[in-house]
This record gives C-alpha cells, sequence and structure tokens, in this order.
C-alpha cells in the first residue's frame, strides 16, 4: 500500500457522542438530549448524558491521538455549548472548553480538524422549526462566525456540516434521528436550509481570509443495480439522486438533479432566487464519510427496493465491500471534481469482547485494511484523495443504537471509563510508524 508523505491520518469523534457533562458549565439542551429522553427512541433508553467524559477527559483522550501517532483529530463543536440559546449572547466557558481541546492537541502536534455541525442543535431552534425554518441559515452562519473569529487561528481545518442526508432524512423524514419527524416531503426542505447555511457559513468565512480549508462532509453510499435489467438500473439511478446527487449536485453545480422529478417539487417553493448559486461556492475539499453501499432492485412499481447484503455484514447490518469506496473515489473525481477530497469517516462496528485486557477486534482491522488499501488503489489512479480519519477514537453513543455498538479502535468501559486500545489500534499505531520506512 503506497501514500503519499503528506498524506493526513486522523481519527474522529462527534460531541454529543463523547462529551456528556450534558448540563454542565451553561451547556444549552439539543435536539438529541430531548430525543434521547423520550422513551422509545433510542436503543436500552441510552442517553448522551455522561457518554465518554471526554468533556472531563479530554487530555486523556488526546494523549490517545498522540499514541496512536495519527497526524490530525477530527471533532465536532457543540453548537448549544457555545449559544445555549442557538443565537445571541456567547457561553465563553464553553468555547474555552474548546480553546483548551485545540491547545492539548497543538502541544501534541495533532492538527485539529473541526466540524461545526454534527447533529446536535440548540432544542431552542428545533423550537421555532429547526431546519425546516430558512432563518435556520442564517442562525448557523451566526454561530459558525463567532467560532471561526473564536477559533480561527489556530483550527487546521474546517467542516460546515456532518452529512446534511442524516439530518434532513433521518431527523424529519423517517424520524430514527432527532428531532424524529415523520414528513418526507418536508425533510427536502430541510436538506435545503441546511445546505442553504453551509453556503452562508462559506461565504461569511472567505470574508476573513483564515487561512484553514474549508469544506463539508456528505455520507455517500454507492447504489449498485442487483442485476442489468433496465428497470434495477433505473431503480437504482434514482436510489443514487436521493441519497447521493442531492447532495452533490447542487454543490457543486449548483442544482439539483434533474431526473429527479417528483422529489424536485418538494423543494421547489423552499428555493429562492440566489440559493443554489451560494450553495455551489467552491470547497476548498469534499469530506466523504464511507462505510458500505447498497443493493438495489426494483419493486412492482419501479420504485428502488433495497436488497439484503449478499456477504459479510458489521454489527450495524453493513456489507463489507471495500471495492466500493474505490469506484465512489473514482466516480466523485470525475464526476464533481476536480476538487481534494477527505474522507472524514470510515469504520466498523463489531461486538467485542475483553479478554484478559485484551480486545481481539481482528474483524475491524481488516475492515480498514481492506479500505486503506482501496484508498491506495484511488489515488495511483489518479484521485486527489489527502486524508483518510478512522471512524471512531473511541467506542461512544451511536444515536439511535445508544451504547450497543461499538466503532471505537479504543474500547470504553462504560462503568469506570477505562480506555483500552483495541488490536485496531495497536495495528493502525503499526501501521503509521512505518511511514516513511522501507514497508510503507
Ligand atoms: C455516521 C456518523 C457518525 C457515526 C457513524 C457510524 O453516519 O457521522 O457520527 O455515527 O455514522
Amino acid at each position: 500500500m503506497h501514500f503519499p508523505q503528506d498524506f493526513v491520518w486522523g481519527v474522529a469523534t462527534a460531541s454529543y457522542q463523547i462529551e456528556g457533562a450534558f448540563n454542565e458549565d451553561g451547556r444549552g439542551e439539543s435536539i438529541w438530549d430531548r430525543f434521547s429522553k423520550t422513551p422509545g427512541k433510542v436503543l436500552n433508553g441510552d442517553n448522551g448524558d455522561i457518554a465518554c467524559d471526554h468533556y472531563h477527559r479530554y487530555k486523556q483522550d488526546i494523549a490517545l491521538t498522540k499514541e496512536l501517532g495519527v497526524d490530525s483529530y477530527r471533532f465536532s463543536l457543540s453548537w448549544p455549548r457555545i449559544l445555549p440559546e442557538g443565537t445571541g449572547a456567547v457561553n465563553h466557558t464553553g468555547l474555552d472548553f474548546y480553546k483548551r481541546v485545540i491547545e492539548e492537541l497543538l502541544s501534541r502536534g495533532v492538527a485539529p480538524a473541526v466540524t461545526l455541525y454534527h447533529w446536535d442543535l440548540p432544542q431552542v431552534l428545533e423550537d421555532k422549526g429547526g431546519w425546516l425554518n430558512r432563518d435556520i441559515a442564517k442562525y448557523f452562519r451566526d454561530y459558525a462566525m463567532i467560532v471561526f473569529e473564536g477559533l480561527g487561528d489556530v483550527v487546521s481545518s474546517w467542516i460546515t456540516l456532518n452529512e446534511p442526508w442524516c439530518s434532513a432524512f433521518l431527523g424529519y423524514g423517517n424520524g430514527e434521528h432527532a428531532p424524529g419527524m415523520r414528513d418526507f416531503p418536508a425533510h427536502f426542505t430541510a436538506a435545503h436550509h441546511l445546505l442553504l447555511g453551509h453556503g452562508l457559513a462559506l461565504q461569511g468565512y472567505r470574508e476573513l481570509n483564515l487561512p484553514a480549508g474549508i469544506g463539508i462532509t456528505l455520507n455517500l453510499t454507492p447504489q449498485y443495480p442487483v442485476s442489468q435489467d433496465p428497470r434495477d438500473l433505473a431503480a437504482s439511478q434514482k436510489a443514487d439522486g436521493f441519497q447521493n446527487r442531492w447532495y452533490l449536485d447542487p454543490i457543486f453545480k449548483g442544482s439539483y438533479p434533474e431526473d429527479m422529478v417528483d422529489y424536485l417539487a418538494f423543494v421547489d417553493g423552499a428555493v429562492q432566487a440566489g440559493d443554489l448559486e451560494l450553495i455551489s461556492k467552491p470547497n476548498d475539499f469534499l469530506g466523504i464519510n464511507f462505510y458500505s453501499r447498497t443493493l438495489i432492485s426494483a419493486d412492482a412499481g419501479g420504485l428502488p427496493r433495497t436488497e439484503n447484503p449478499r456477504r459479510d455484514v458489521t454489527a450495524m447490518g453493513w456489507e463489507v465491500y471495500p471495492e466500493a469506496l474505490y469506484d465512489l473515489l473514482i466516480r466523485v473525481h470525475q464526476d464533481y471534481g476536480p476538487i481534494s477530497l477527505y474522507i472524514t469517516e470510515n469504520g466498523a462496528a463489531y461486538d467485542d469482547a475483553v479478554e484478559h485486557g485484551r480486545i481481539k477486534d481482528s474483524r475491524r482491522r481488516e475492515y480498514l485494511e481492506k479500505h486503506f488499501a482501496q484508498a491506495a488503489r484511488a489515488i495511483r489512479a489518479g484521485v486527489p484523495l489527502k486524508g483518510y480519519y478512522v471512524w471512531s477514537l473511541l467506542d461512544n453513543f451511536e444515536w439511535a443504537f445508544g451504547y450497543d455498538r461499538r466503532f471505537g479502535i479504543v474500547y470504553v468501559d462504560f462503568a469506570t471509563q477505562e480506555r483500552i486500545f483495541k488490536d485496531s489500534a495497536f495495528w493502525y499505531q503499526s501501521f503509521l510508524r512505518k511511514r516513511g520506512g522501507l514497508s510503507w
């Protein structure tokens, strides 16, 4: 496997999934606090009140990034920790927490990659309609500007939004995520306002002339037709439009996909003059979160139907299909390039067991190794892939699955908050140590 010398290797986390301290130092309520405490929404009734207690243990956790030997650490900021009311007065204790995190990273030579929004919207803003309210794009820009001005001289790269498809569809379309709304047509409005918020924040950032690069992270899931039957091909094309192109096209082409005629009607009322110009302003990079692919057939009405995976699956039930990462990178580069790409998340959940203090997670290690190999293959084919963040540094609160799904390369014992390197962490560490060596 060959990677360029300046390739950025990292690990990633997100605020609500690790921080805990849900009501400390002036933090406001987020939609995930509210949602996770609504009976029946999260497996086992889990919530992020304590999570990995990272708010109090950040020094220890950052020491882990150093021990692994990564170049960069991707984490997200909690909007309600910085702006408890969503807008207006800044909670300086909250902002200072992130300053301390960044100082700690920089003192250890690890570059901070900061995501502004990884799903924990202030509940007060949800009470005003959340992402369905057009004003939210402006609120997001105001929050972003406070953060850019407060942290802009020390952050290495910025990501505005994490996975707007999830915020929009899972949050407002099928209700699996906070705020738990089930309104399929309305979720296209939420998606548009997310993209608009991205565009406004990006525009504001450019005015500040800060040195760090800025981009957005999309969860892209290739949709493979189950056969070459034209009906299956058409269904997979439609699934791709929904899952991938609905976000890629406005960002890179300034338009929603024209073949998605019925969905275009849903977003029509939300799009105002000038929106798409703003949304399609150039980014410095695109972040891609990749986990798996989907196999699609056509149902009786010709609509996409998700087929069961044919090969091995992770504890999430997601198929392990590393070749899809290669196909995806090539496709994004060809259809939307040239732009620098980063894998901002990739990893796997498995049922880990601690045996005599050791976690033999060979399947996670193999998953990572095979995906790294596909990334190297894409680079060889000319794709400007610049970095790769493993999801996740720590086992954490896996949204609707609570603490039941472990994605960490470092094990967390949630009863004691002990951290233990899994075998995959030792493997990643030795992989990183070989850099510059002959075997690289
Ligand atoms: C992604 C999320 C991340 C994590 C992984 C498994 O969709 O961005 O927070 O939950 O999935």
